[in-house]
């Protein structure tokens, strides 16, 4: 099948390295919105407009399902995409549940993009959960703007996370939720800013398994993957250069894969 990873820019690279390895005969289209990217610092309406371009172009790729491989435009547009289009979407949910799953009654601490964190979608998520006294929520954009030059582990990156993160009695929280799919790359430094018993959570495994689950996908013992074209706001990407810097991100997603 023909599925789509979107994401305004390189963080949906984390939840498609994984289809990646799950899904490996299956024929993958990246779009990554390098025009508009963050959207998380946008208003919902401009990130709307966003999506709703890129939506229109991948519908015209003929593709068999789309993972919005973002949280923040999750958040603010799935619900329009899915009464407007009837192929399956998926969207990002942070991992709050899978925390509260596996720690009951310790705190939480979801990190996302600002428009995440002050949207509708996760305070509903929060209230289904009854978790209004165990999740706590925390924005950290820049990082967003780290990934997306590639300043992977910088002391500027350090100085960032250790300043954001220095408030907290982590001997009440049991994890961090990356709530933003461009947070996977600075996995080593949370690892090394946070007490060992926090554990680093992200909702890539429940993406892909309700992409699974939706589309009746058989989940596959072939690791080498063979198909996969990426897109920036809708221009293919063949230039050798811009290869290059794809294959680093993937590179470093294969570094971080085992920190939790
Ligand atoms: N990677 C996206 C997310 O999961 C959006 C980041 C941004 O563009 O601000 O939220």
């Amino acid at each position: 099948m023909r599925i789509a990873f979107f994401d305004s820019g390189m963080g949906g690279l984390s939840v498609l390295h994984h289809a990646m390895k799950i899904l490996p005969q299956e024929e993958f289209i990246f779009y990554a919105d390098e025009d508009n990217v963050p959207y998380g610092t946008k208003s919902p309406k401009e990130v709307l407009a966003c999506v709703d371009a890129a939506f229109r172009f991948l519908i015209a790729q003929k593709v068999g399902a789309i993972v919005v491989a973002c949280n923040t435009a999750t958040s603010v547009a799935v619900k329009i995409m899915r009464e407007k289009y009837s192929l399956p979407i998926i969207g990002m949910e942070p991992a709050l549940k899978v925390a509260l799953d596996t720690f009951p009654n310790r705190k939480v601490l979801v990190t996302a993009t600002a428009i995440t964190i002050t949207g509708e979608k996760i305070r509903r998520l929060i209230k289904n959960l009854h978790a209004e006294n165990l999740a706590e929520l925390k924005a950290l954009s820049q990082l967003v703007e780290f990934a997306e030059r590639q300043e992977f582990n910088s002391a500027a990156v350090e100085k960032y996370l250790r300043g954001e993160l220095a408030t907290y009695d982590w001997k009440k929280f049991s994890s961090l939720v990356l709530g933003c799919t461009h947070f996977n790359y600075f996995k080593d430094t949370l690892r090394k800013i946070l007490p060992p018993h926090v554990k680093i959570l992200d909702g890539n495994a429940g993406t892909i398994n309700e992409l699974i689950r939706r589309t009746n996908l058989s989940p596959s013992l072939i690791t080498n993957h063979q198909s996969l074209t990426t897109y920036y706001s809708g221009r293919r990407v063949t230039d050798s250069a811009e290869l290059t810097r794809l294959e680093k991100f993937l590179q470093r997603l294969d570094k971080m894969e085992a920190i939790e």
